[in-house]
């Protein structure tokens, strides 16, 4: 009997471990200036080297939970023609799932503009998306929930967002504990309708952009001031760049990881994305709050000190 359980327990093990992570948001094309030092208006210099890049935050983070080893699917829009299509071998280079990716034939490819500073790592983004629609709970409605374990929204449509979370909380309202779909949300950019997804996730991401927004100038404060906005039992979690990360759960304990700032900052660009990345593969294979601040920090701190995110592996 006693080692019939033991195997029973070991394949539940092995069935979470094959259930994915789902990230839901933005691809786009990431046109990658590489230069020695910030350009003057109106003036025309060389670059040290130009790439294409994939990019968008919910893409980036599946890009690292790829090269951590972790299975991983990708739901957002996307275009078509040739951006669209460097987009899609990309996503199956690093063998994201792309089954729920919903084509917009019509639509214009969003992509964002990088100059990157190599000294200073410093990455300034020149954004530009005309019209992709963001996937709808409608198209949310459709997929097989029973295949993941984790599900991840960059704030953006956020009334539809809230929406999908709903679909997600009713899934797990049937299930044991230990089978949930664990929900996390990231408010990075200062728009005030994301606001409402402060009370949606289990974990929920604030940028310092966000924090600083309503007056905050430390994680800590931060944290404190905006806790009783996320939903009972939630975690908090603020990235302060250099300072490292914060998190405040329900305990009311305050958890803090310094940053891991590589010998030489290079390239700063989707370290934040990185960092949830660390943070989602840790607490999806049941890691502490504090591993999982930790690892995010270590790992987003070692991107910086390359190009890209190949280097993590
Ligand atoms: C980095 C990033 C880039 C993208 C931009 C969109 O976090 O996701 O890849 O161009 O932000 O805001």
């Amino acid at each position: 009997v006693k080692v019939q359980t033991a195997a029973e327990t070991s394949a539940r093990t092995n069935m979470a471990d094959q259930k994915k992570i789902l990230c839901v948001g933005l691809v786009c094309l990431d046109i990658i200036s590489v230069v020695e030092e910030y350009p003057e208006e109106d003036t025309d210099t060389r670059c040290v080297s130009q790439r294409w890049q994939r990019g968008g935050n919910a893409s980036n983070s599946c890009t690292v939970l790829s090269l951590l080893g972790a299975p991983c699917a990708f739901m957002g829009s996307l275009a078509a023609g040739p951006v669209a299509d460097f987009i899609l071998e990309d996503f199956q280079k690093f063998g994201i799932d792309v089954s729920l990716v919903s084509e917009h034939a019509q639509c214009v490819s969003p992509s964002s503009v990088v100059i990157s500073n190599i000294h200073t790592g410093s990455r300034t983004i020149l954004h530009m998306n005309r019209d992709l629609p963001d996937v709808t709970a409608e198209d949310f409605s459709r997929i097989d929930l029973a295949q993941f374990k984790w599900i991840h929204w960059e704030g953006r449509n956020a009334g539809e967002q809230v929406k999908m979370i709903q679909q997600v909380e009713k899934f797990n309202a049937q299930l044991p504990d230990r089978q949930r779909i664990g929900i996390s949300v990231e408010i990075e950019k200062t728009r005030e309708p994301l606001y409402e997804l402060f009370p949606c996730g289990d974990v929920v991401f604030v940028s310092k952009d966000v924090a600083r927004h309503f007056g905050f100038d430390s994680p800590e404060a931060a944290l404190k001031g905006l806790y009783p906005r996320v939903k009972k039992g939630a975690v908090l979690i603020c990235a302060w760049a250099e300072k490292g990360a914060d998190a405040l759960g329900p305990d009311g304990l305050l958890l803090h990881s310094d940053a891991f700032p590589p010998e030489t900052l290079v390239d700063t660009l989707g370290a934040g994305d990185t960092f949830n990345a660390g943070v989602l593969h840790t607490l999806s294979n049941g890691g502490s709050v504090q591993d999982a601040l930790t690892f995010g920090c270590r790992i987003a701190g070692r991107k910086c000190g390359f190009h890209g995110y190949d280097g993590i592996r």
